[in-house]
């Protein structure tokens, strides 16, 4: 029986330890039927709708290699120039349209909480495919797969966070998830304009989850058992002076990294300069293993919701 309880994905602070088991066994269950190893009856026809006001590869195209490895169907708007949102039609009439359409639907948009208000009025699944500085849940959840993946644990972990923690919202939505596991220690690194925001710090202090705050690369790297890169966000700096400040600042490399040779190095991607080509081969460079973990992640996601 499917025990799922949501009928929406719209932020990790939904999610139990519970929920997170049920969505991880669904994904090795699918990576299974991706290698082969198991066979897949198809259930009914779903189509999912795939609505990318924002520029998107890696979380729109896993999506739709999701269903279509499900044996379902697509139907997609990737350039919003293209959608009636610019001839202004509002959030809420425009997901009451798309829900007449679909069985599930997939949004990216550049308004924070428009997904959750689109998920108000909509009578279809909901999945928030990031709503600007809010938060990308599909991205923590397969974050934190990737995590149990490379460590085999999700308790009694160190996971450095680095650079861009004030727009970053993939930091901000893997916070919301790996407190619920035991002995979890956070770092944050970051220069002072970049800092995560009060509203993940006033969370962890009011859980009393252990986290430290500072702006030395090379102090924290061979003490953590994770390292979450990100990616600095020209696009939200509104004083491009403020951004040419600190866009070099950290720039991970052989030197940063040190003698630790087993911390797991992830990064949502895309990258632009903050790790250099030569951490790529490394054994435990995770990165891309990361971004190929989206679509079992995915595949689980939307069997959970559609099989209802
Ligand atoms: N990690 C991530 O969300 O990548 P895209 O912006 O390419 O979807």
């Amino acid at each position: 029986m499917n025990t799922f309880p949501h009928k929406h994905i719209l932020n990790t602070k939904q999610f139990t330890r519970q929920d997170l088991e049920i969505i991880f066994d669904k994904a090795k269950e699918m990576e299974q039927i991706l290698n082969w190893e198991k066979d897949w009856k198809l259930l009914n026809w779903k189509i999912m709708a795939s609505m990318f006001y924002e520029p998107s590869t890696r979380t729109r195209l896993s999506f739709e290699s999701a269903m279509r490895r499900l044996g379902w169907e697509v139907i997609t708007v990737s350039d919003s120039s293209t959608c009636s949102f610019s001839k202004w039609e509002t959030i809420e009439d425009n997901a009451k349209i798309i829900s007449a359409y679909c069985d599930i639907i997939v949004m990216r948009h550049s308004e924070a909480y428009s997904v959750d208000r689109t998920a108000e009025v909509s009578d279809k699944p909901v999945i928030n495919a990031w709503d600007w500085a809010h938060q990308h849940p599909t991205q923590a959840l397969l974050d934190l797969y990737t995590i149990l993946k490379e460590n085999w644990r999700l308790d009694n972990l160190k996971v450095s966070l680095v650079w861009d923690l004030k727009y970053g919202r993939t930091t901000h939505s893997l916070v919301f998830l790996l407190w619920l596991f035991d002995d979890i220690e956070f770092v944050f690194i970051s220069p002072d304009e970049l800092k995560m925001p009060e509203k993940v710090i006033s969370f962890l202090k009011e859980k009393n989850i252990k986290y430290s705050e500072i702006t030395d690369y090379n102090k924290w790297v061979e003490k953590s058992d994770v390292l979450y890169v990100t990616r600095i966000q020209r696009e939200r700096f509104t004083d491009m002076s403020e951004y040419n400040e600190v866009k070099d600042k950290y720039i991970l490399d052989l030197d940063i990294l040190g003698n630790n040779k087993d911390i797991t190095i992830m990064h949502p991607l895309p990258r632009v300069n903050e790790i250099k080509t030569e951490i790529d081969s490394l054994p435990n460079t995770a990165f891309f293993r990361q971004a190929k973990n989206g679509v079992p992640i995915r595949m689980a996601l939307l069997y959970l919701l559609l099989k209802k």
